[in-house]
């Protein structure tokens, strides 16, 4: 049986980070060849390209890119289409988080922040899905969101602000590709047991119970559960879902921190 992305081609910004290695786990599962572009060296992504081939036997193409570099991401998207075929399946995951409050946050890491998170999602998905109208290829971009988009979230100013700009660009972009038949969504996500937060809850274990507690079904979720999400949103059979954001934060957004 064709599984659901056979001969498509997923491209994904920070696809080596926790959420970004579950998405690509998803897609391959589903016959997807997977191009992932991140800041880690090229020797950080064997193994895991391995694991694609090995478990998936599907085709994977990794770069070292800044996705905030906008002339090294179109660089990069060239690659990918050389190396892989055009992708339809563009998912903007990349982003940073800096720790301080209104006061404390830098100007240089305030525009670094935005530059990676906001700019980064822009630069990869405006080639991307220009890319795509010139070949007159149908399919998907999802931005991975945040619930800080939702809600605000003390002491991390650049990282909430830029998350609701993400939201804005989502929808800009859903209206304008509408007619293309590319679909246009974002996923938000709460508490994931995955980067910053993954690390923070290693160290304190007790942390991980206290942040299920605020959780009003009660639990963390996994990148894996983010990922299939996604797979969902981009599943074929979505033909009318776009500039939507799925707010998956067990509903942490429905009660003040
Ligand atoms: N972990 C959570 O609790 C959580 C919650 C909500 C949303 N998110 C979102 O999920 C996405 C993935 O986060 P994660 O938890 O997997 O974090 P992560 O730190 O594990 O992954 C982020 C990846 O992005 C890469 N990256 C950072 N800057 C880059 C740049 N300039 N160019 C290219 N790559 C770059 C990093 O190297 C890393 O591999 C992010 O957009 C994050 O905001 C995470």
């Amino acid at each position: 049986m064709e599984k659901l992305f056979q001969h498509k081609v997923l491209v994904i910004s920070g696809g080596l980070g926790d959420i970004g290695r579950a998405i690509c786990l998803e897609f391959a599962k589903q016959g997807a060849a997977i191009a992932i572009g991140d800041l880690q060296d090229e020797k950080d992504a064997h193994a895991f390209l391995d694991k694609l081939k090995q478990e998936y036997n599907v085709s994977s193409y990794y770069t070292q890119v800044d996705i905030s570099d906008s002339i090294a991401v179109d660089k990069w998207l060239k690659d990918v289409e050389q190396q892989l075929g055009l992708p339809v399946l563009i998912i903007s995951n990349a982003a940073t988080v800096t720790q301080a409050s209104i006061h404390e946050i830098r100007p240089e890491e305030w525009s670094r922040e935005l530059r990676v998170n906001l700019d980064g999602a822009f630069n990869l998905t405006q080639k991307a899905t220009k890319r795509m109208v010139e070949a007159d290829m149908k399919g998907h971009v999802i931005f991975i969101g945040s619930w800080a988009a939702e809600a605000v979230h003390p002491g991390l100013p650049a990282y909430c602000v830029s998350k609701a700009g993400l939201r804005m660009l989502c929808k800009c972009m859903a209206l304008e590709l509408a007619p293309h038949g590319i679909m246009v969504n974002e996923v938000a996500p709460g508490y994931v047991e995955a980067g910053l937060s993954a690390e923070i809850w290693a160290k304190n274990p007790v942390l991980i119970q206290e942040a299920a507690k605020k959780v009003p079904i009660g639990k963390i979720m996994s990148a894996t559960a983010v990922a299939q999400q996604v797979v969902h949103l981009c599943h074929p059979s979505n033909e009318h879902i776009t500039g939507s954001t799925l707010l998956m934060d067990g509903g942490l957004s429905l009660r003040s921190l």
